[in-house]
C-alpha cells in the first residue's frame, strides 16, 4: 500500500502548484496526476457536471492505484467533495478544509477569498470559515477569466494585469492583507498579484495547507513511501501543447505527459 502513488487531480494546469508542494513536502511519494483537460474550464460548470466529472477522475485514479485522493482543485472540492467521500472507500482530501484549519491557527477577524464562479456561487469557503470562527469578516470575489488565461499560458500578459487589476479593486480598497487563492490556477498570478496590491500581502497557497495535512494523514496511518521507486506521472484527458509548456515552467523536475481516455 505504502508505494501506491498519491493521485491528484484538477482540470487543467493548476493542479500542479499542488503537486509541486506534495513534491517539496513528500519527496520519497510517487505522484500520479490527472488533468481533465477534456472538460476544463470547471469554473462555469453546473454542480451535476462537476460532480460527473470528479467520479470519472477519482474512478480513473484508483484504478491507477492510488492510495489516498487530493482533489487538486477549489471547484470540485466546493461542489462534489461531500458525494466522493459518500461514494469512494478511500481517503479524499480537499483543499477547503485544510486551508481553513490552517487560518484559524492564527487570530484573523478578516479575510479575502478569490476563486472560481462555481467556488464563490456554492458559498463553500464562507461556510468553512464561519463554522469555526462565527465572528470572521469575508470578502470574496470570482475571478472567472483567470483560470482560463493561466490554462492558455498568458498569466503575465497584459490582458492577465488588467483582469488582475480589475478582480484586486476591492481587496486593495480595503486593504485587505490575507487573501487565500481559493481556485489551484491563481498562484501562477502571485507576482502580479502582489505587485498590484503594492501593500505586504499574505496570498494564501493552499498547496501548502494541503501538503501539510498530506503529510500529516500518511504519518498517522503508516502509509508513507519510505523510498521513492516510480516515476511521477501525468494523465490528460485531452492533449494540450500549452499544458506541457506551463508544466515545464511550473515545475522544476521532469515529468512524463501521457493521454488517457
Ligand atoms: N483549478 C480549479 C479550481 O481550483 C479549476 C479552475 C477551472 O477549471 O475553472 O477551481
Amino acid at each position: 500500500m505504502n508505494k501506491r502513488p498519491i493521485g491528484i487531480f484538477d482540470s487543467g494546469v493548476g493542479g500542479l502548484t499542488v503537486l509541486s508542494e506534495i513534491k517539496k513536502k513528500l519527496p520519497n511519494e510517487n505522484l500520479i496526476y490527472l488533468g481533465d483537460t477534456k472538460n476544463f474550464p470547471y469554473g462555469n460548470k453546473s454542480k451535476e457536471e462537476i460532480i460527473d466529472f470528479a467520479i470519472q477522475n477519482t474512478q480513473k485514479l484508483i484504478e491507477l492505484e492510488a492510495k489516498i485522493i487530493v482533489i487538486a482543485c477549489g471547484t470540485a472540492t466546493s461542489l462534489a467533495l461531500d458525494v466522493l467521500k459518500s461514494k469512494f472507500n478511500i481517503q479524499i482530501i480537499g483543499i477547503i478544509e485544510p486551508t481553513v484549519e490552517y487560518v484559524n491557527k492564527q487570530n484573523i477577524n478578516r479575510i479575502g477569498v478569490i476563486a472560481t464562479e462555481g467556488t464563490i456561487k456554492s458559498g463553500a469557503w464562507e461556510k468553512e470559515l464561519l463554522k469555526q470562527n462565527d465572528k470572521i469578516e469575508i470578502i470574496s470575489k470570482a475571478c472567472p477569466m483567470l483560470a482560463t488565461i493561466a490554462e492558455e499560458g498568458r498569466a503575465t500578459s497584459e490582458e492577465g494585469r488588467k483582469v488582475i487589476k480589475e478582480y484586486m479593486e476591492p481587496f486593495k480598497k480595503n486593504k485587505i492583507d490575507k487573501i487565500i487563492l481559493g481556485c489551484t490556477h491563481y498562484p501562477i498570478y502571485e507576482k502580479l498579484i502582489r505587485e498590484e496590491l503594492g501593500y505586504p500581502v499574505e496570498l494564501i497557497n493552499t498547496g501548502v495547507t494541503v501538503s501539510e495535512k498530506l503529510e500529516k494523514y500518511l504519518k498517522n496511518n503508516n502509509l508513507l513511501n519510505a523510498k521513492k521507486d516510480n516515476e511521477d506521472l501525468i494523465f490528460l484527458s485531452k492533449p494540450e501543447d500549452d499544458f506541457k509548456k506551463i508544466a515545464k515552467n511550473l515545475l522544476n523536475f521532469d515529468i512524463k505527459i501521457r493521454q488517457i481516455s
